[in-house]
């Protein structure tokens, strides 16, 4: 059937249309993606196999002019990758004019990239977004340096250190609920409000400043980091003043200087805010980290934990707002809790939590995407892949494929539970925390501090869509983000 596409967009070539019907089954895309989707750009291949090796190339094409596909992928975000994925396989070379690389779609490939038997993927592919503002934190170093590093940074994570982590929590979750949020009001947005509470819990978790004390320098630190974190997004990626990789650049060289002195303060003192232990832990080995990699490692942790964390929580709050009886279920294991301090065993009875926490998660996941680097010509599910290409694979999708989801759209917490267990229809089905070498260290920190200000929070207040009928919008650019701020009403219980 021919494209009947009656308004011409003057950067389509209107002889390279064709009509894909699949692309209406995509909700999340408007008008002007599924206009692209309608285009058939020429395709090409990213290399030629090498003779003999039996191996396919890798197709995939350049978009438009200048800008490539970032317009579908900014604004279609998992919905535009489902339809490659459909429509074109499992790996489609994106010849980007930015970041040319090839999209690794489905659970399969998403198995080879995080197990990476061979040492074959390197991090390298994190550099061109965040390198310049997370320089050297755990996520970007490699192999044999990756190792040494990860086996120091473990101790932090033990048990006994999460048992300290939780009290620090509590006390700023509990503080902040109680006193800051407004109740029974359309208007409050509940993601900037979480914002300011994880940035707030890291401040005191991971440096150690009780809430409100040394307020200057705490907002000094924390506008900081929240400005590297905006840098990475930068669509002018200069270091010129005054565009905002500028300003990220000057932020990284502030929370540089603010942690080495606070480094030099800490060593040798006692203390159980990740700083200081960062300062005190050591492998099994007795290595210990320098000053400057816990400078660098303390900056990216800031980074990971955040928006991470805040995207959960709020879509879990806005998924028990949309879903009353859930709401209830949970609220009944936290009422048993009552309101005594929280610690580990409390907290994992909370089951009914888990499970809303797995699907919130599953549903938008925080972290869409890994980015590698081949360090080698290497071979993907029979395609080659040669030295030196970018390869980004896609947990944000394999979280919605039909094959491996019932109703994939539907919040469904039941179906992380016997018989059902859907995430187990294929080791590489869930990965919202990774795999292999580089899974989350933080998993179970950011699982913790998730449930702590879902507890409290929903045995004070009953939580409310702001209207009838009233659905999320994420913006799928970065750590997804609610496209506006997420109001939601806390009645007070
Ligand atoms: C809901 C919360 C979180 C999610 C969904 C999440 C997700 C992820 C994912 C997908 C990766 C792997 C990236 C890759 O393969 O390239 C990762 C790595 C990492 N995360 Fe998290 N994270 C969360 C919370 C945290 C927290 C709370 C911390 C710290 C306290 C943290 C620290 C890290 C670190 C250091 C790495 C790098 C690990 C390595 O390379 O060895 N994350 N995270």
């Amino acid at each position: 059937m021919p494209a009947t596409i009656s308004t011409p967009h003057y950067l389509l070539d209107q002889a390279r249309r064709r009509f894909t019907p699949s692309v209406n089954n995509f909700p999340g895309m408007g008008l002007v993606e599924r206009r692209l989707l309608n285009t058939q750009f020429p395709e090409h291949k990213l290399a030629d196999p090498p003779p003999g090796s039996g191996l396919k190339p890798i197709l995939g094409d350049a978009g438009l002019p200048v800008i490539g596909h970032i317009i579908e992928m900014l604004r279609g975000g998992p919905d535009y990758l489902m339809f490659l994925y459909e429509t074109k396989g499992p790996l489609v070379f994106a010849d980007s004019p930015v970041l040319p690389g090839v999209a690794a779609l489905g659970p399969d490939a998403a198995q080879v990239i995080y197990s990476n038997r061979n040492k074959d993927y390197s991090q390298q592919g994190w550099t061109p977004v965040i390198g310049a503002f997370f320089n050297r934190g755990l996520m970007l170093l490699d192999f044999e340096e990756h190792l040494f590093h990860r086996r120091i940074m473990q101790e932090a994570f033990v048990r006994s250190r999460l048992v300290g982590y939780v009290d620090q929590m509590d006390k700023v979750v509990s503080q902040v609920i109680a006193s800051d949020w407004v109740a029974d009001d359309a208007r409050f947005l509940l993601y900037p409000a979480l914002k300011r509470l994880t940035l707030d819990i890291a401040s005191m978790v991971f440096m150690g400043h009780e809430p409100g004390a040394d307020h200057e320098t705490v907002q000094k630190v924390n506008s900081a980091f929240t400005m590297t974190v905006r840098a990475g997004n930068a669509i002018i990626r200069t270091g010129v003043p005054p565009f905002t990789w500028w300003r990220g650049l000057k932020a990284r060289d502030l929370l540089e200087n603010y942690f080495a002195e606070r480094v030099k303060e800490r060593r040798g003192k006692k203390g159980n805010d990740l700083l200081t232990v960062l300062c005190q832990t050591e492998d099994e080995d007795g290595n210990r980290f320098s000053d400057e990699d816990i400078v660098n490692h303390m900056i990216f942790l800031m980074m990971a934990a955040h928006d991470t964390s805040t995207t959960t929580t709020t879509n879990m709050a806005y998924e028990l707002a949309a879903n009353p009886k859930w709401q209830q279920r949970c609220r009944d294991e936290s009422d048993r809790l009552g309101d005594g301090p929280l610690d580990i065993g409390s907290l994992e009875k909370l089951e009914s939590l888990d499970l809303v926490m797995n699907e919130a998660i599953r549903l938008v996941s925080p972290v869409q995407w890994a980015m590698r680097r081949t360090v080698r010509d290497t071979e993907l599910l029979g395609y080659y892949l040669p030295k030196g290409t970018n390869v980004i694979a896609y947990p944000g999708v394999n979280h919605r494929l039909p094959e491996l989801w019932t109703d994939p759209m539907k919040f469904d917490p039941d179906r992380f539970t016997e018989p059902r267990n859907e995430h187990k229809r294929h080791r590489y089905a869930f990965t919202p925390f990774g795999g292999g070498a580089h899974k989350c260290i933080g998993m179970t920190f950011g699982q913790l501090e998730i449930k702590t200000i879902m507890h409290r929070l929903l045995r004070r207040y009953r939580l409310e869509l702001p209207r009838p009928g009233y659905t999320a919008k994420w913006d799928y650019r970065t750590i997804p983000v609610p496209m506006d701020g997420m109001p939601i009403v806390l009645r007070p219980l």
